[in-house]
């Protein structure tokens, strides 16, 4: 099972409170530095940090851990992010893991009876965990203890043991997967939302900062609006544009050299690559611009049912290209104007009965 344990005073050096092994990202390193420690520093999620800010208020006053936290939203918005907000805000150390790294019951109680008073756990991809694992998690979040078997047969016994007490902080990209029983135990239930380009120029000018990165207003606007709402492809393409800047420019992220990078980079002036190009091209030649299910799109592209919905679809929709209907998947005229192809409304067949 791979987690790590990491201080406050751990995340304010370069913000490495990751284990870089689990999260296994390329600049793993570098993004981790990215990483803003305190609300004050997070730009953009408004209503998820004034509510924050609350709670955490509240619960340091009554000299308790905060209640437990689920986030959810589409990938690279800043969950974990969050979770290690909210130990550094709270003072207490953050435990970090994830649904499919927990495999048996005895890793979660292994985690939880090392915590420390007070201590947040972070699972990300929460909506992974077995049964048998959500089954520790039930008293462990309500009661603040987890019942042992020991033994086998008639003669197994039941043993409570006392946990200290922590906050769970789960991260889930799809919210409709997790069990209600789970779901419920939650006292605070946030939805990340696409940040808008005005909010990824704050984080692309405050990344360009920490990284020590010349840009100027328009180069970040640039990358900004191409970024799809989220900031881990902004920080992304801030640092394929400072390779541009470098060795054909002056160094400094202008309008030019980030349009250079973005076309190099074959992203369009609104953030879609090749993929979600390819994805709404099949769709059209295909299958006549849909309704077409999930399972038929990924198989004509060669991607994963889950990475379409998880990763290409919702900036996809947010900008109005894919509609979702009962019957499947469509791309809307704005979805054909975008990629040039002439819009042929369907032509619903009536038969009239005589
Ligand atoms: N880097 C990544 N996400 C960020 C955010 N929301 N605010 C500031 N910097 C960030």
């Amino acid at each position: 099972m791979n987690t790590s344990t990491f201080s406050p005073e751990d995340m304010d050096f370069e913000g490495r409170y990751v284990d870089p092994h689990y999260s296994g990202q390329e600049d793993a390193s570098v993004e981790l530095s990215l990483r803003p420690k305190t609300l004050n520093d997070y730009i953009g999620q408004e209503k998820v940090k004034e509510n924050l800010k609350i709670y955490i208020d509240a619960a340091k006053r009554r000299g308790e851990p905060m209640d437990h936290v689920l986030l959810y939203g589409p990938p690279g918005l800043g969950k974990t992010t969050l979770a290690g907000i909210i130990a550094s805000e709270m003072g207490v150390n953050i435990r970090v893991t994830s649904g499919p790294a927990i495999e048996k019951q005895g890793d979660l109680v292994a985690l939880l009876t090392n915590l420390d008073d007070g201590d947040v756990l972070f699972i990300d991809e929460i909506h992974r965990l077995s049964k048998q694992i959500e089954e520790i998690l039930y008293p462990a979040m309500e009661d603040g203890a987890v019942d042992l078997i020991i033994g086998k047969g008639p003669s197994a016994q039941s043993i409570r043991l006392d946990l200290p007490r922590f906050t769970l902080v789960g991260a889930t990209t799809r919210a409709g997967q997790i069990a209600a029983p789970l779901r419920d135990r939650f006292g605070v239930i946030l939805r990340l939302e696409l940040y808008t380009p005005d909010e990824l120029a704050g984080i692309v000018k405050r990344s360009a900062g920490v990284l020590d990165i010349g840009i100027d207003e328009e180069g970040a606007f640039e990358l900004a609006s191409r970024s799809r709402g989220t900031p881990r492809i902004a920080n992304r393409l801030l640092k394929r544009a400072r390779d541009f800047a470098e060795v054909v420019g002056n160094g400094t992220i202008t309008k030019e050299t980030a349009e250079l990078a973005l076309a190099r980079m074959e992203i369009d002036p609104l953030g879609l690559d090749n993929i979600d190009r390819l994805l709404l091209t099949a769709m059209i030649r295909n299958y006549n611009g849909g309704p077409v299910g999930l399972d038929t799109i990924a198989a004509a592209i060669g991607e994963e049912a889950i990475t379409i919905e998880d990763v290409y679809e919702p900036y996809l929709m947010q900008i109005g290209f894919l509609s979702r209907t009962p019957r499947g998947r469509v791309v809307t005229p704005a979805g054909y104007k975008h990629l040039g192809i002439p819009y042929q409304g369907k032509i619903e067949q009536i038969k009239f009965e005589d």
